[in-house]
């Protein structure tokens, strides 16, 4: 397992999750020792941003002060756009099932079409309700268009974004992000962005939270350090561009209440010279993560592979977890190694980012998804239950794995869109069938 190396491109970043961060991209973009002076410095003009109420504790309080060239107010009136395939609140479009489900990875969008990041977003599946801040909702993106004259916010629910295939940049109202298959990004609710892509096309997953803002997981017994560590989350530092429109219009996209909405501007809104404060986008890179996991025998059970949750208001359920399943050794002595048979309330979509994941070595595939509901079994399948019953239980190390879930409290209704898909597998339950019984009296 290789020693991370520090990648220099992190200067270009501010470390550290939950921080209180200051980024002038001008000297002198943000007044000293007050937020709102009678003349913002540089001409600006300070707005501020809240991702939490006014008065939400302390320690939990989530807002920025954003040192602008032109306030957020000067647009044309929003209208109407399509939604195209985003599906929000209510997710009733087709019932949620407690059947298991699995889709193979949906294709890139074809060369004559061009498909930026907005559009390019399928809903898969969703609970709860945006508009009562709790639930989520599951999207794939497949995309070939970078957003040129077009920005996005989303109202709605922080966009937790999971690449799979080619690099993203985001140019956000608070500096720049690159993001690469292996990193995820969580874009806030109501920061403003745009999305490029380095490498002309582009495939993910993203997790979009209606629920209060990710936290790092508490660590109990595990103690003070463990699982992603605050050190390694990395927000942009300031970065502006003056720009105005040309004959056409910008477009400001919004996402709002369940739907999209445009309007005009003649400006990049991307115009924040300097900030501080403690509500901003930021990035991790999941090579980081420090896998806590057994060297005795069994399994923990797999909350201690949680990278951000989402909570409820029911300590300790999450509204929405995001979990890893990453690189790691195995060593547990005289234990079934792959993750064992269960049924859980919790309800589960799984992706795969790169490799084979230990439960499926077959049929789940970079870029496809499954969805296992509140209490539906599921577990290996039978080619790896035969396998890891008989396996030599040398330590073994699974390099070649990165699969994650996001887990909820709420049942998944997936949309018609998920199950109308040729993508969508008909014969899924087959790889359990073989599953024969294997009882006997007999011990000898
Ligand atoms: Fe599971």
């Amino acid at each position: 397992m290789a020693l991370p190396e520090r990648s220099p491109e992190c200067d270009n970043y501010l470390a550290g999750f939950g921080n209180h961060f200051l980024s002038e991209a001008e000297k002198g973009a943000v007044p000293h020792g007050q937020n709102s002076p009678q003349k913002a410095p540089l001409g600006l003009y300070a707005e501020q941003l809240s991702g939490t109420s006014f008065v939400m504790a302390r320690h939990e309080n989530l807002r920025s002060w954003l040192y602008r060239i032109r306030p957020s107010v000067l647009h044309s009136p929003f209208v109407r756009i399509s939604n195209q395939s985003i599906r929000s609140k209510p997710f009733n479009e087709v019932e949620a099932t407690p059947n298991q489900l699995r889709w193979d990875a949906f294709a890139l969008p074809e060369m004559y079409e061009k498909v930026d990041f907005i559009d390019g977003i399928k809903t898969i599946a969703g609970n709860g309700d945006s508009a009562s801040l709790r639930g989520s909702a599951v999207h794939l993106y497949c995309a070939n268009s970078d957003m040129s004259d077009r920005f996005f916010y989303n109202s709605d629910g922080d966009f937790l974004v999971v690449p799979e295939k080619g690099k993203l940049r985001f140019a956000t109202e608070f500096g720049i992000i690159d993001l690469a298959p292996g990193e995820i990004a969580v874009l806030p609710r109501g920061i403003k962005f745009q999305v490029t892509l380095p490498d002309k096309s582009a495939r993910g997953y993203i997790l979009e939270n209606y629920g209060p803002s990710f936290k790092l997981p508490g660590l109990g017994p595990i103690g003070s350090n463990g699982l992603a560590n605050s050190r390694d989350f990395l927000a942009p530092k300031a970065a502006y561009e003056e720009k105005l429109s040309g004959e056409q219009s910008f477009k400001l996209t919004n996402k709002f209440n369940g739907n999209l909405w445009q309007a005009e501007i003649s400006h990049s809104p991307l115009d924040v010279v300097g900030w501080h404060g403690t509500y901003y986008p930021y990035k991790y890179d999941l090579s980081l993560f420090n896998v806590i996991n057994t060297v005795s025998f069994d399994h923990p059970d797999p909350s201690i592979f949680t990278v951000l949750t989402s909570p409820s208001e029911l300590p300790g359920t999450a509204n929405v977890d995001f979990v890893i399943f990453p690189p790691r050794w195995m060593v547990a002595e005289h234990t079934f190694r792959p993750p064992y048979y269960h049924r859980n309330i919790m309800s589960e979509y799984m992706g795969l980012i790169f490799g084979v994941y230990d439960a499926k070595e077959e049929g789940f595939v970079p870029g496809g998804g499954s969805l296992h509901n509140t209490f539906s079994a599921h577990g290996p399948d039978q080619a790896t239950f035969n396998k890891a019953s008989q396996d030599d239980l040398k330590p073994n190390y699974q390099g070649n794995t990165l699969a994650f879930m996001f887990e909820s409290s709420l049942v998944y209704a997936p949309t018609k869109l998920a199950m109308d898909t040729s993508h969508l597998q008909k014969n899924y339950q087959n790889c359990w069938q073989g599953l024969n019984s294997n009882f006997s009296l007999d011990k000898s």
